[in-house]
C-alpha cells in the first residue's frame, strides 16, 4: 500500500525520489506526487494518476535540481484515485505526505477555518492542521508537526516539508513504518526499507509515536511529548540482486523458482536430521513453557491465513493434546473470543505490517496470551512487537501475489509445532520422518519446478479463456487447493474458489458444467481413494478437470501434472508450485500485470 519517500542532501532530490518510489511501486498504488523545495524557497509540486512512468512524463518538463523533497505512491483510501488526491498535499506553506488513516479528519476538519481544501483526503486535513500551527510563524516545523499530530486520531507515517525552510525535512510515524537512511552528507527516507537500498546501508527505523527532525547530516529524533530518543542504527540486509528481476521477466516467476533456496535459508541452522530434532531459538519458549502449551492461536490474512491453516493440520498430526485454531485477523480482532490458559499465538505475516494481523497482536497480548511471529521482513512493526519469533528469511518478496513466504511460512510453523512435541516428549520414531522430510523439502521443489514449468505453462494457455475454476483438495491439500484458488484469482482476476473435496455433494457440484475447469490436488497416502472417487463424481458431470498428483492415476482427465518425488507427507506443499505456476502462466496468457495486479496492495497497512 501507499509508499513514502525523502531526500534532503547535496543530490538532485528529483532522482532519489523517483527512483524510490519505482522501488516501492510492488506495494500497490494508484497515483503518485513528489514535491521539492528550492534554495529561494520556491516548490515544485507534481502529481500524476496512475502508474509512475505517467509522473515522470511530467517531471521531463519540470526539471529541477533542488535538493530537499517527499514523494509518495497513494492507494485510495479517502476519495477516487486522481491527480487532485494524490500527495504529496499543500497547506499554506507545508507539503505533506501521509500513509495510514486519520480517523477523526472530519471533527478536524470542521474546526479548520482559513484553508480551502481540494481534495477529499484525510491527508490534506493533517497538512492543513501541521499549517494552523506553522503559519505566522507560531511553531518551528517540527513542534507544529508535533501539535497536530497530538490531536489526531488514527495511524499515520508523514513526511513534511516547508517551503519556508528548504534544510528541514520533519517525519513521524504511528502504525505506519518509517525508516530514516543515513547517507554520507544526505539522509533517505521511506516507508520501506528496499527504497533504501544501494543508497545506504544504515538505517534508524523509527517507533511509534515518534517524530524526527533530519536535515543532511543530522537526525534527531523525540517522542510526542518531548522526551529525546536515542537512535539506533541498524543494518539493512537486503542488497540489490534481492530486489531486481534478475533475468526474469516477472518478480512472481523470478520468486517461484527462488523457493529451493529461500526455503533453504528458512532451514539453515534449524534442522537436525540425524536426530530427527529442530531447534528454534526464537521464540524464545522454555522446554518448560512448552510443554504447557495446550492450544495454538495461529492469526494471519490472504496468504499467512492459508499457511496457517496447512500448518495447523500438520502440527495437529504429530503433536497429542493440543488444539488448533487458524484465523483471519481481520474477524478474530472483534471477535469475542476466549483464549484459553496455556495458548500460544503464532503471528503470521510476511510483511509484519499488515494493521489487522497487527490490531490482533496487541489485543491478544492484552489477554496475557505469548506471542511468537511468523514474519519475513526484519524489523517490521510485528516482529518487534512479539514476544518471540522465527523470521522466514526468504528475502524481499516484491510480487504482490506471494509465494515464497508461504512455503516458508508453513514450514516455519511445523519446525514450531515439532519443537511443542518433542517438549512434549513424542517419539522420535514419530517426529524423524517430518523432519527428514522437510530437510529434502528445497531440493525436491528444485525437481519438481524444473520438471513440470514447461508443462504447466502449456496447460495454462488452455485454460485462461475461463471465467470461474474450482480447486478441490482433502486434508492437507485442501488448504493447499485454497491457497491456489487465492493465487489464481489474485493474478488472473478469475473467479477461482477451493473446496474440501467431500464439500462437493453439499452444494458445489451443482456449479459443474462448461463455464468452470476444476484444478484437483490429489496427493498419495492422503485419503488418496476418497479423493479419486470425488474425481469421478466431477468427471461423471461434465468437468473438465487437471489433476496434479504424485501417484499413478487410470482416469480420463483432460490434463494430468504428475510430480515424481520421495517425498508424501510434504506432497502437498509441492502441489502448490503447480497452482503458483499455473497461475502464473495463466496471467500471462492474458497479458494481464503479473506482478501488480489491479487493486491489490502488498502490504495492506489499513484496515
Ligand atoms: C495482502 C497481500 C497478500 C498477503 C496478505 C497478508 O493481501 O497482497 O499477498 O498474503 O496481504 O500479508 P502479510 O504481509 O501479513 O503476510
Amino acid at each position: 500500500m501507499c509508499g513514502i519517500v525523502g531526500y534532503v542532501g547535496e543530490r538532485k532530490a528529483q532522482d532519489f525520489l523517483v527512483s524510490g518510489l519505482k522501488r516501492l511501486e510492488y506495494r500497490g498504488y494508484d497515483s503518485a506526487g513528489i514535491a521539492t523545495v528550492s534554495k529561494d524557497n520556491k516548490t515544485t509540486l507534481i502529481r500524476a494518476k496512475g502508474k509512475i512512468v505517467n509522473l515522470e512524463e511530467k517531471l521531463a518538463k519540470n526539471k529541477r535540481d533542488d535538493h530537499i523533497g517527499i514523494g509518495h505512491t497513494r492507494w485510495a483510501t479517502h476519495g477516487e484515485p486522481s491527480e487532485t488526491n494524490a500527495h504529496p498535499h499543500q497547506a499554506g506553506s507545508i507539503f505533506l505526505v501521509h500513509n495510514g488513516i486519520i480517523e477523526n479528519y472530519k471533527d478536524l476538519k470542521a474546526e479548520l477555518k482559513g484553508h480551502e481544501f481540494k481534495s477529499e483526503t484525510d491527508t490534506e486535513v493533517l497538512a492543513a492542521l501541521v499549517n494552523s500551527f506553522y503559519k505566522d510563524g507560531k511553531y518551528p516545523l517540527i513542534n507544529a508537526v508535533v501539535q497536530a499530530l497530538k490531536l489526531v486520531k488514527g495511524t499515520y507515517g508523514i513526511a513534511v516539508v516547508s517551503e519556508k525552510n528548504p534544510d528541514e525535512l520533519v517525519v513521524a510515524r504511528s502504525g505506519s513504518p518509517l525508516v530514516i537512511g543515513v547517507g554520507n552528507n544526505e539522509t533517505l527516507i521511506a516507508s520501506d526499507a528496499s527504497a533504501l537500498v544501494g543508497h545506504t546501508k544504515k538505517a534508524i527505523y523509527l517507533n511509534d509515536g515518534e517524530v524526527a527532525l533530519v536535515t543532511k547530516n543530522s537526525i534527531e529524533i523525540k517522542t510526542l511529548n518531548a522526551e529525546p530518543v536515542s537512535a539506533k542504527v541498524e543494518e539493512i540486509e537486503t542488497n540489490l540482486a534481492a530486489i531486481q528481476k534478475g533475468g526474469y521477466d516477472h518478480f512472481l516467476l523470478k520468486e517461484i523458482m527462488e523457493q529451493p533456496d529461500s526455503l533453504a535459508e528458512t532451514l539453515r541452522g534449524r534442522l537436525n536430521v540425524k536426530d530427527g530434532t529442530v531447534r528454534l531459538g526464537g521464540p524464545g519458549l522454555s522446554e518448560a513453557e512448552l510443554r504447557k502449551i495446550k492450544h495454538l492461536i495461529i492469526v494471519g490474512c490472504g496468504t499467512a491465513y492459508h499457511a496457517g491453516l496447512l500448518a495447523g493440520y500438520y502440527i495437529e498430526k504429530f503433536t497429542p493434546e493440543i488444539t488448533i485454531e487458524t484465523v483471519i485477523a481481520s474477524e478474530y480482532r472483534y471477535r469475542d473470543a476466549y483464549i484459553p490458559k496455556d495458548s500460544v499465538a503464532l503471528i503470521v505475516s510476511q510483511s509484519g505490517e499488515t494493521a489487522d494481523t497487527l490490531a490482533c497482536l496487541r489485543e491478544i497480548k492484552k489477554q496475557g496470551t505469548k506471542t511468537i511471529g511468523i514474519v519475513n521482513v526484519i524489523g517490521s512493526t510485528i516482529a518487534r512487537e512479539v514476544d518471540g519469533g522465527t523470521y522466514v528469511h526468504v528475502g524481499p518478496e516484491i510480487s504482490v501475489a506471494s509465494t515464497k513466504a508461504f512455503t516458508s511460512q508453513v514450514i516455519a510453523m511445523v519446525m514450531f509445532g515439532l519443537t511443542i512435541a518433542q517438549a512434549k516428549g513424542v517419539k522420535s520414531s514419530t517426529l524423524a520422518p517430518y523432519v527428514k522430510e522437510i530437510a529434502k523439502l528445497p531440493e525436491e521443489i528444485r525437481k519438481t519446478l524444473d520438471s513440470t514449468a514447461e508443462d504447466v505453462r502449456k496447460i495454462a494457455k488452455d485454460y485462461a479463456k475461463y471465467d470461474h475454476a474450482i480447486y478441490l483438495g482433502r486434508d492437507t491439500a485442501y488448504p493447499a487447493a485454497m491457497e491456489g484458488a487465492l493465487k489464481l484469482k489474485e493474478v488472473s482476476y478469475m473467479d477461482a474458489n477451493a473446496y474440501a473435496f467431500g464439500e462437493l455433494k453439499h452444494g458445489p457440484l451443482a456449479l459443474v458444467d462448461d463455464r468452470f475447469f476444476e484444478m484437483a490436488l490429489v496427493p498419495k497416502g492422503i485419503l488418496f481413494e476418497k479423493s479419486i472417487s470425488n474425481v469421478q463424481e466431477v468427471l461423471a458431470r461434465g468437468g473438465h478437470m487437471i489433476v496434479v498428483t504424485n501417484s499413478e492415476i487410470d482416469l480420463e482427465v483432460e490434463n494430468v501434472v504428475k510430480i515424481t518425488t520421495s517425498l508424501e507427507i510434504f506432497a502437498p506443499l509441492l502441489m502448490n508450485l503447480i497452482s503458483q505456476l499455473f497461475a502464473y502462466y495463466v496471467t500471462v496468457a492474458k497479458g494481464y500485470n503479473v506482478d501488480q495486479p489491479r487493486n491489490l496492495a502488498k502490504s495492506v497497512t489499513v484496515e
